[in-house]
């Protein structure tokens, strides 16, 4: 049936089509389409089909291109954005006394093209690549076009069009995103070749800029995203010849559907691929991507790199330039000098694999070595910073960044070489190979820093023995401290029928303060292994962290030996009262869970790298993330979180915190603790989201000894569908959970090294790129599993071991 109306509708199709023309693709002076028929004009190998259309939920009528092959409505370009048609009177047509393309209702003109010269007999034409072209009817091969659309993009870039300047007419393509998917009027989220002598794309928001793609180094953009696999489908290109500066998308298979759009919704560029077998299309890359991508990120003079905590550095020779709101996160203004150049004797610091800065205030001279680069630098004392513009052979050409340095980043893979100016004395201290320098100002830092931190502790333990008092703690956390008495009467006087659960160190208190806000309460047991040290590490850390999967700490009370921590309180309680119960989970459908699974992986990565300190939090696990109204995940208990500055990465302790179950091997075995064991914990929490079964206290009757075991095996046998929960396996997608299985068993690797880090976790989850293959799943390969005292799993089965007790254990 639906085959039989599918042919109906082409065959009509054809039929009204071809009433158009008989050359099937143009349109004459004496012909024209009119809305309220189903007329269109198709390209010859029928890839694009032009006529009236509504967007999404609107009545409004538009004429545009859209991919006639594809099921999916996608629009790539619109004829009147802004000036919508009400009803079904459009028409389209070539007025026969001059040759314009004119979209008229009512005999009043709603749209009209402008052409380059004076028409004689113009037809109109839609190209095969997309784009629609008016041109003489005689004139059939050429690309002297009288108009073309590919002149006036709307949101979308197709291969072959270009995004740039014809510096000779002024014609500026820019792409626009549409207001929203209902309505294809310009919103303010644009993408433009910005030509100053060093030309680069730039995204823009309103008049911010917020991404750049670096400018064009001879093999790439600087700041283009690295890909994680080699691009085969699409690359793109830069072409500058003095009369034109174009930035294009081409195809590298040529059987590949492939745009770019700007989108105002997500304040992004897509770029989608149509994957056939799915019909559907998929992002190959979103920008900007991570912080880092953010135009300024780091402020002037701050330099970005995400491999580091925190991100954002000064460049060498500079300070934070308002050192409070550094360290709290805002890097807006950005880093000064230390001292001021003098202009005599400067030198340079080779910084390595860099996306350039933004190039406003830059010079460019293609014909220059880097040596004659350097010198011309020296000599103008604004010069800050100067790179060769092609990185070929070696290296050539000159391009020079004068004042302040905007937009600076450690490109992971590529980028290129940027030497930035210093004055003599910041190159005094340094009589060797630059990297050496770096590492001795770094690890003196580290020593200088760590001395600090043990003087700056000596003397508060000193001052205060005993701990300290309510006044300190004010001036010290910046947070609201709440007085116990309003606390008792919150949760009535902790009553039982409040209790809602019991934390690691303590129970917690459902409470409704006398404004109405409600909160929960965490009242550490006096017996808790959480000391004064314990607590005041979670305080400060956690007022310190903000970030919408994490739960937010409202307040604090310490008051005769309570200590109580306030939080926001989470109407949906935590995740395992869901996906644990047997009414809950089937609340729980597929498309919430990835989202929940994207969110703790989001707050996790913030947790690990975006924050200011480097934190593991040690103790992720179901119970620990709870779900606020719209079910959106928030991690929460940081008690046992460690703070790291720097570098560091990884640690021993002497006492070994967390659940098991979901600790990681290295961490359960030897007290070695890193980010990657929060991996695994994620790793875990990740299968038993998909799956509904725990892994402490997991059993089956074939002799598998744990959930991860058991994923494994039936990933090997190539049967992981026989793993997802019987409640969403009718309504979730496939492709999807397999891959998040293939995640969490990369998370749950047995050497941390061959983990992903929570980044990578990140941008798997959000992208359809191949996955790495997996090696051999910690906790059941090694021998110390099924056999060893220490057996984490060896007390687990589920009538001796209550689950999600948080274990306290002294080595
Ligand atoms: C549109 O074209 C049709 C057929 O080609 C013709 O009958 C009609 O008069 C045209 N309308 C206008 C307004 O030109
Ligand atoms: C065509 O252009 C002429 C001259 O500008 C104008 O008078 C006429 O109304 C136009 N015809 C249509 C159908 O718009
Ligand atoms: C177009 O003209 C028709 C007839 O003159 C009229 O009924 C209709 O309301 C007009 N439509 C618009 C949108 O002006
Ligand atoms: C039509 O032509 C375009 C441009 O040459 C090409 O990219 C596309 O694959 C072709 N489409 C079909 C359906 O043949
Ligand atoms: C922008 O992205 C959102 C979310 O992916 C999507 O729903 C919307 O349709 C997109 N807007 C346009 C104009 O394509
Ligand atoms: C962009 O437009 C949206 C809505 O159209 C508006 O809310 C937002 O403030 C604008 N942003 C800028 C930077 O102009
Ligand atoms: C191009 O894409 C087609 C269809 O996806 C595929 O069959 C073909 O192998 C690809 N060609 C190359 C050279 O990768
Ligand atoms: C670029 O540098 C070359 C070599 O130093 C010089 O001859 C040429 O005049 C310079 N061009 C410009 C525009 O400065
Ligand atoms: C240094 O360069 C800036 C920017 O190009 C220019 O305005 C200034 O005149 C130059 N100064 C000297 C002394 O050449």
């Amino acid at each position: 049936m639906a085959v039989l109306s599918f042919m109906l509708i082409s065959f009509y199709l054809f039929l009204s089509y071809s009433k158009v023309s008989a050359a099937a693709d143009t349109i004459t002076s004496s012909q024209n389409l009119t809305d309220g028929n189903t007329k269109t004009l198709i390209s010859k190998n029928g890839s694009f089909e032009l006529g009236f259309f509504s967007p999404g939920k609107s009545s409004n009528r538009y004429v545009g291109i859209w991919y006639k092959n594809i099921p999916v409505q996608t629009i790539v370009w619109v004829a009147n954005r802004q000036k919508p048609i009400k009803d079904l009177s459009g028409l389209l047509l070539i007025n026969s006394s001059t040759g314009n393309l004119l979209l008229s209702q009512n005999k009043t003109i709603v749209w009209a093209a402008t052409l380059k010269r004076k028409a004689q007999n113009p037809v109109l034409q839609l190209l095969d690549s997309g784009n629609l072209v008016l041109r003489e009817a005689n004139d059939e091969n050429s690309e002297n076009f009288l108009w073309e659309s590919f002149d006036y993009p709307s949101d979308t870039l197709l291969p072959g069009m270009k995004l740039g300047k014809d510096l000779r007419t002024g014609l500026d393509r820019r792409l626009t995103a549409w207001k929203n998917e209902n309505d294809p009027s310009p919103g303010n989220l644009t993408w433009a070749m910005q030509v100053d002598s060093y030309p680069e794309p730039v995204m823009w928001l309103g008049s911010r800029k917020v991404y750049r793609n670096g400018p064009w180094n001879g093999v790439q953009y600087t700041g283009r995203p690295t890909l994680i696999r080699p691009n085969i489908i699409y690359d793109s290109m830069y072409f500058n010849d003095g009369n034109e500066v174009y930035y294009m998308i081409f195809l590298l298979n040529k059987s590949k559907i492939v745009r770019m759009t700007m989108n105002q919704t997500t304040n992004s560029q897509h770029q989608l691929v149509w994957v056939e077998g799915k019909q559907n299309w998929f992002r190959a890359v979103s920008l900007p991507r991570v912080f880092c991508d953010g135009y300024g990120a780091c402020g002037p003079n701050g330099n970005c790199n995400m491999k580091k905590v925190p991100s954002c550095e000064c460049l060498r020779g500079f300070k934070s330039k308002s050192p409070e709101r550094w360290n709290a996160l805002d890097y807006s203004d950005g880093c000064v000098r230390n001292k001021l150049l003098n202009c005599k004797n400067d030198g340079f610091v080779k910084y390595i694999g860099m996306k350039v800065p933004d190039t406003t205030n830059s010079w460019l001279n293609e014909s220059m070595t880097r040596n004659e680069c350097r010198e011309e630098c020296l000599k103008n004392c604004s010069c800050m910073a100067y790179a060769n513009s092609d990185i070929r052979y070696g290296g050539s050409g000159c391009a020079m960044w004068f004042d302040d340095i905007n937009d600076l980043m450690v490109q992971p893979d590529g980028g290129q070489d940027l030497y930035v100016r210093v004055t003599a004395s910041e190159l005094e201290n340094n009589n060797g190979p630059k990297w050496k320098i770096g590492v001795i100002v770094g690890s003196a830092c580290v020593i200088i820093s760590g001395m600090l931190l043990v003087l700056y502790y000596r003397g508060r333990s000193r001052k205060n023995p005993k701990g300290y008092t309510n006044e300190e703690q004010k001036e010290d956390l910046e947070l609201p401290l709440f007085d116990l008495s309003k606390i008792a009467t919150a949760t009535d006087n902790f009553s039982m029928d409040n209790k809602i659960g019991e934390g690691g160190f303590g129970p917690v208190y459902k409470g409704k303060l006398e404004d109405g806000q409600e909160i929960a309460v965490k009242r550490l047991s006096r017996s808790s292994g959480q000391g004064l040290n314990e607590f005041k590490n979670e305080v400060i850390l956690i007022a310190k962290l903000q970030h919408r999967n994490l739960v937010k700490l409202l307040g604090c009370c310490i008051q005769d030996e309570e200590k109580l921590l306030v939080y926001e309180y989470m109407p949906n309680k935590s995740l395992d009262s869901f996906i644990f119960d047997q009414a809950q989970r089937r609340l729980l459908v597929w498309s919430r869970r990835h989202c929940i699974i994207c969110g703790i992986a989001r707050g996790l990565l913030y947790l690990h790298q975006d924050s200011r300190l480097r934190i593991i939090h040690r103790d992720i696990k179901a119970s620990n993330i709870l779900l606020d109204s719209e079910m959106n995940p928030k991690i929460s208990d940081f008690g046992l979180a460690r703070t790291f500055g720097g570098d560091q990465s990884a640690g021993n302790t002497e006492r070994v915190v967390g659940t098991y179950g979901y600790m990681a091997p290295e961490y359960a075995m030897d007290g070695n603790f890193s980010a990657k064991s929060d991996v695994f914990s994620f790793g875990i929490m990740l299968l038993e989201i998909v799956t509904g079964k725990k892994n402490c206290g997991f059993y089956s009757n074939n002799d598998t000894y744990n959930l991860i075991e058991y994923a494994w095996n039936l990933w090997r046998e190539e049967r992981p569908l026989e793993l997802i929960d019987e409640c969403i396996q009718e309504t979730c997608n496939l492709s999807e959970v397999r891959r998040c299985i293939h995640i969490s068993l990369l998370c749950l690797e047995q050497h941390p090294q061959d983990r992903p880090s929570m980044s990578s976790v990140v941008l798997m989850l959000g992208s359809d790129a191949v996955l790495p293959q997996l090696r051999q799943p910690g906790f059941f390969i090694g021998e110390y599993l099924h056999g060893g005292s220490s057996s984490p799993f060896k007390n687990s089965s589920p009538s001796t071991n209550e689950l999600n007790n948080t274990v306290v254990e002294a080595r």
